[in-house]
Order: structure tokens, then C-alpha cells, then sequence
């Protein structure tokens, strides 16, 4: 079942991605706007989703969404790069409330941020291969000249906390010598896990290139979202915020604390798949 009554403007804001990475941009929301409250909905039990069919990821954005939906919130944000690269126009049709993805503010802010108009992407499989960013950098910029790279031996790598690692150093120079050869000026970290490794992407790519978060700027598109549609919280009147997992992730603590900087209190793990 979906609301259909005008949400509350002390209602929290849903948060979903494909499984602990899109705590960075829960993280960024909430720094952001310590006002809201959040439902974050991470899909543990389907993780990854970069490597998933298209088809495949556009059915778990649905179940998602209408989870959240069924949660009361007033707003969707759509954390996984890889979910709003393959599956944004979908949950936009189901939601009925407003939604954001990563993809367009990530894409504007780097569009903006470029001197040269010389732009790298970096992400998982699925959201390079969508293409999604250079559209969205395209629309805002469309001179640029756009490098897209999937990197995805780096979301198991942050899992693993080898964030300042000699063999993470080696995998990022490996996969960002092409782009750096093609002289990129901005590099756009497209995936939740990324902004984890951005002291050591600094370092590969060196003082010339302006990192862009996609976290970041989502969280500052959020804002300006939420008062254009006169939905920010000004009851003074805050939830807690709230944590859901569809499968209890091994190490789940640990992962949390370091994606999100603080503790999770309310977790509760939940099934969302509608078909069984
Ligand atoms: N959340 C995904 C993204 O931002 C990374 C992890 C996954 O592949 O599911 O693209």
C-alpha cells in the first residue's frame, strides 16, 4: 500500500541504496539538514547492484520505494548510483512524492566545477555503462568532453577498510591512468563507496583535478528541493532516525560507524522483495 494524502512536513525523509554505501549521502543529508528526520533503507540482502541487468535493478527500486513510501516519507532520495542511473524515471512514476538521485546533482556540480570542461566519471559497472552522467554533464555543459571508467574493484576494497591501502593506491592508478592521460581537470566520484577514498584519489590525481561527490552535492540539492516544495520541517518536531536492512550484514556495525560517523540506533532488518 502507498500514501496518497499530502505528506507532513515533520515527516522524515527515505533514503534507499543497494546496501551500506549510501550512508555517506545519509550522512551528508544529515549534516546537511540536521532538522529532518530519515528512513534509510539499505538492500543488503541484493547487494551489489553494479553488476546487475538493468531490468533487474529497476524491480528492487520498486520494491524500495514503495517500502519507503509505506514508511510515511515526504521526499525519496535515490543514494545507489547505480539505482538512479538504471532505474530514476521508474521510481519518479511509482513515488507520487518528490524524488532526487545522485546522478543530476553530481553531474551539475561537476558540469559547474570543470575549468577545461574535461570531466572523468567513475562508478560501477551499471552507471557507466548507463551513461547517465554524460548526459546529465552534457546537458549542462554540452562541450565537454566526458571519460567514463568503471572501477569496480573499489566497492569491496572500502568494505574491506583499505581505504589508505598500497593495493587500493595501485587499483586507482591503474584505473585512473587513461583519464588522467586525457587530461581530465574534474573527477566525478559516482558511486556511495567513493567518498571513503578521497584523501588517496586525491593523491593519484594530484592537485589539478577537482574531486566532485555526488554525496555532497545531493545533500545541498535536497535542501533547495524541499523548500521549493515548502517541505522542509519547521514543526521543530524531529524523528529519530531510522535504519533497515533486508538481510543482517555481516559486520554491519563496523561498516555503519564508518560510512556514517555515528552509531545506528533503530536497525531492524525487513523484506521487501515482492516476490516471495
Ligand atoms: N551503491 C552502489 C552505487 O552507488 C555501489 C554498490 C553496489 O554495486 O551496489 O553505485
Amino acid at each position: 500500500m502507498t500514501q496518497s494524502a499530502a505528506p507532513q512536513t515533520s515527516a522524515p525523509i527515505g533514503v534507499f541504496d543497494s546496501g551500506l554505501g549510501g550512508l555517506t549521502v545519509l550522512r551528508a543529508i544529515r549534516e546537511r539538514l540536521p532538522a529532518e528526520g530519515t528512513v534509510y533503507l539499505g538492500d543488503t540482502a541484493r547487494v551489489p547492484y553494479g553488476p546487475k541487468a538493468a531490468e533487474t535493478i529497476r524491480r528492487y527500486a520498486i520494491e524500495a520505494t514503495d517500502f519507503l513510501l509505506d514508511s510515511g516519507v515526504k521526499a525519496i532520495v535515490v543514494a545507489c548510483n547505480t539505482a538512479t542511473a538504471r532505474a530514476l524515471p521508474e521510481v519518479e512514476a511509482r513515488a507520487g512524492v518528490p524524488v532526487l538521485g545522485v546522478v543530476e546533482p553530481g553531474g551539475r556540480a561537476a558540469a559547474t566545477a570543470s575549468r577545461e570542461g574535461r570531466i572523468g566519471v567513475i562508478g560501477t559497472r551499471g552507471t557507466i555503462s548507463s551513461r547517465a552522467y554524460n548526459a546529465v554533464i552534457h546537458s549542462h555543459r554540452p562541450d565537454a568532453v566526458v571519460l567514463e571508467q568503471a572501477c569496480p574493484l573499489f566497492v569491496p576494497l572500502v568494505e574491506e577498510g583499505w581505504t589508505e591501502d598500497e593495493v587500493t593506491r595501485l587499483t586507482a592508478e591503474r584505473y585512473l591512468a587513461p583519464l588522467l592521460e586525457q587530461g581530465i581537470d574534474t573527477l566525478v566520484l559516482a558511486c556511495t563507496h567513493y567518498p571513503l577514498l578521497k584523501p588517496l584519489l586525491a593523491r593519484v590525481v594530484g592537485d589539478d583535478v577537482a574531486l566532485i561527490d555526488s554525496a555532497e552535492s545531493t545533500a545541498a540539492s535536497l535542501e533547495r528541493l524541499l523548500l521549493s516544495e515548502s517541505l522542509s520541517n519547521t514543526s521543530g518536531l524531529s524523528t529519530p532516525a531510522r535504519y533497515y536492512v533486508t538481510d543482517e550484514a555481516a559486520r554491519f556495525d563496523l561498516l555503519a560507524r564508518r560510512l556514517l560517523g555515528e552509531e545506528v540506533d533503530h536497525l531492524e532488518v525487513v523484506s521487501v522483495d515482492s516476490t516471495g
